[in-house]
């Protein structure tokens, strides 16, 4: 956004510019766009400029308004790090990673492809490549058992032979190892390849959801809009296999009680199952990955 706090009124044609005209303000901002080298960026930026006059003059926005919303952004920067990105938790809450995300895969939906959700920032580089039907929780993890069965096909049903299918996923605590002292490195997390039938299966503990963070200040507009700030207990995916694109998903426990008020709005669609009693005191869910045919390109692993 620094090349638009760049832009004065100093720059717009001073000649026959209205004080009073919204739109010859908004031609005026547009015709300052239009040598924009770069067509993308000139087609996202004269839709951006369109928007945000649009909202503004919505709203009629106030001066201590615009003050209040540049101030906003601001913390958001400052409240990131190495550790924590207020501004991808912005993006999550206001709906719009999930939209990117399910709008990105609208082809390989329409295919019966597998929904995606969102990576999310708890996914660990060189997570531990396990066995099959091997317990990515420790001993000591507390909590209900889960069996986890999986399928990796193409769109068109065939298996995918030698998937790499990673999984990380909360403690029945509602915390990743790596925000809880209690838990062994890399507990609740494993790489799985799958077998000649493209399947793999592995246990572990069911999970409990967890609030985003709220002491930045996505938090303060959370308590704002009078918002829960839960997500519902899930298991976070990630599928690569040759000649497809890399699937990122999480599948979301029907009987949380914010199934349906996730905060960053990703528990949608097939993704909602029911965790199926064993008849023990256990668990069981049974997920199908259909990945579509393309190039894979890995997200950007947040963790080490
Ligand atoms: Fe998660």
């Amino acid at each position: 956004m620094t090349g638009a706090n760049t832009m004065h009124t100093h720059d717009l044609p001073s000649a026959g510019l209205s004080a009073s005209d919204p739109a010859e303000l908004l031609a005026a901002v547009l015709r300052a766009n239009a040598g924009t080298s770069n067509a993308r960026l000139k087609q996202v930026m004269d839709a951006l400029i369109r928007h945000v006059h649009a909202f503004a003059l919505d709203v009629d926005l106030t001066p201590a308004e615009l003050d209040l919303a540049l101030d906003f952004l601001v913390r958001i920067g400052q409240a990131s790090g190495p550790r924590k990105n207020e501004g991808i938790l912005l993006a999550d809450i206001l709906g719009l990673a999930t939209l990117v995300q399910l709008r990105g895969a609208r082809e390989a939906l329409a295919r019966g492809g597998t929904e995606p959700a969102l990576v999310g920032p708890f996914w660990r580089a060189h997570q531990p490549v396990r066995a099959h039907g091997e317990s990515v929780a420790t001993a000591d993890t507390p909590g209900a058992p889960l069996l986890v069965k999986g399928r990796v096909c193409s769109l068109d049903g065939s298996p995918l032979v030698g998937a790499r299918v990673e999984t990380w996923q909360a403690s029945p605590q509602g915390l990743y190892e790596n925000q809880d002292p209690e838990q062994e490195d890399m507990n609740l997390r494993g790489v799985f390849l799958t077998d000649a039938q493209g399947r793999f299966h592995f246990r572990s503990v069911r999970p409990a959801g967890y609030p985003v963070p709220v002491d930045g200040p996505c938090g303060e507009l959370l308590a704002a809009q009078g918002r829960g700030v839960m997500r519902p207990a899930h298991l976070h995916f990630i599928v690569v296999a040759d000649g497809h694109k890399v699937l990122a998903t999480q599948y979301f426990d029907i009987e949380d009680p914010h199934a349906h008020e996730d905060v960053v709005f990703g528990a949608v669609g097939s993704l909602l199952r029911r965790f199926e009693p064993d008849g023990h005191g256990g668990f069981g869910l049974d997920i199908e990955l259909r990945l579509e045919p393309g190039e894979p390109h890995l997200p950007h692993c947040p963790l080490p």
